[in-house]
């Protein structure tokens, strides 16, 4: 009898899907992946699939941004309820009223939206080009939602002013300063590598700021052989993977994201027998979207 993974496999040829998976996807969905990466990789691997089914091991707003770059194409997610409650802090109409209030400011989003939201987005950004992008808009009045960790991060590296809205990640706000001090009291020779989304005064004691593709790149060129991680754990399985000489320690054994841990084998092996879920986006909002995920991709084109 074919095994769970046999079974993926041979549907996937059948029914021609692609598996994408993020990084903080549990490991044996990464390992099952065609393409594991972050918010910027996959949305580039989104547009560029030839597959007629995309299936994304993710959250809600991951799979949404690839219905919305690869129209045409049938995209799922295998969890139904796998949200990002930080996406969920920013509505469409709060976005709204906060143009009102500041005429003339542009929008810039974190990717972490739902597709209404980026519909109102002059652009939109994610950890990876955060700070690549804002540089671009130099001069210009800035809303920017809905991660103020993010937003606060990269305006400062970006040196511009914004109005920041008050969204975070339960998940990173989880990692205080005091647990980096504790690990590196512990491991004193390793180098603390955070995501963004983390608390300012978290980014501020480690020895780079980075997107979790960002970490696995530069965990493979550093010549430091012990990195404490201050994000979500699920990337530590490519991080030990893909340098198994080297050690890595969480910041934080908790900071565990339990909707991207909702999408297991099985899970992704119904979606393929019963094509679920379908993420489907109104044509109209999906249309406007579309602008502000394509002038991201246009601005991080050299990444
Ligand atoms: P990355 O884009 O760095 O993968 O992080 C996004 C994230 O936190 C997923 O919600
Ligand atoms: Fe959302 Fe945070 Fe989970 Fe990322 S880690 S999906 S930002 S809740």
């Amino acid at each position: 009898m074919d095994s769970l993974i046999e079974k993926i496999q041979k549907l996937k040829k059948e029914r021609n899907a692609v598996i994408l998976a993020h990084n903080y996807q549990l490991s044996e969905v990464q390992d099952i992946a065609d393409f594991t990466g972050d918010s910027l990789d996959l949305s580039r691997r989104a547009a560029q699939s030839d597959a007629a089914v995309i299936v994304f091991c993710g959250v809600h707003f991951m799979a949404e941004t690839a219905a919305i770059l690869a129209p045409g194409k049938k995209v799922l997610l295998p969890e139904k309820n796998a949200g990002c409650p930080m996406a969920d802090m920013i509505t469409a109409a709060k976005l709204r009223e906060l143009k009102k209030e500041n005429p003339g400011a542009l929008v810039v989003s974190y990717v972490n939206t739902t597709a209404e939201v980026k519909a109102e987005t002059d652009i939109c950004c994610t950890s990876a080009n955060a700070e690549k992008i804002l540089r671009t808009l130099s001069g210009r009045k800035v809303i920017f939602v809905p991660d103020r960790n993010l937003g606060s991060y990269a305006s400062s590296k970006a040196g511009c002013e914004m109005i920041i809205y008050d969204g975070y990640c339960h998940v990173h706000s989880r990692i205080l300063a005091q647990h980096i001090k504790d690990a590196k009291h512990k491991h004193p020779k390793a180098e603390v590598v955070a995501h963004p989304e983390c608390n300012p005064d978290v980014s501020a004691l480690a020895d780079k700021v980075l997107s979790t593709s960002g970490m696995l790149e530069y965990a493979a060129s550093s010549k430091s052989s012990e990195m404490i991680i201050a994000t979500e754990t699920g990337i530590l399985h490519r991080l030990r993977k893909e340098n198994p000489l080297k050690k890595f320690y969480p910041a934080l054994e908790l900071a565990v994201c339990s909707n991207m841990k909702k999408t297991s084998l099985e899970k992704v092996l119904w979606a393929l027998e019963e094509m679920r879920y379908e993420i489907k986006v109104d044509p109209v909002i999906a249309e406007k979207a579309k602008i502000s995920i394509d002038k991201m991709l246009e601005y991080s084109r050299s990444e």
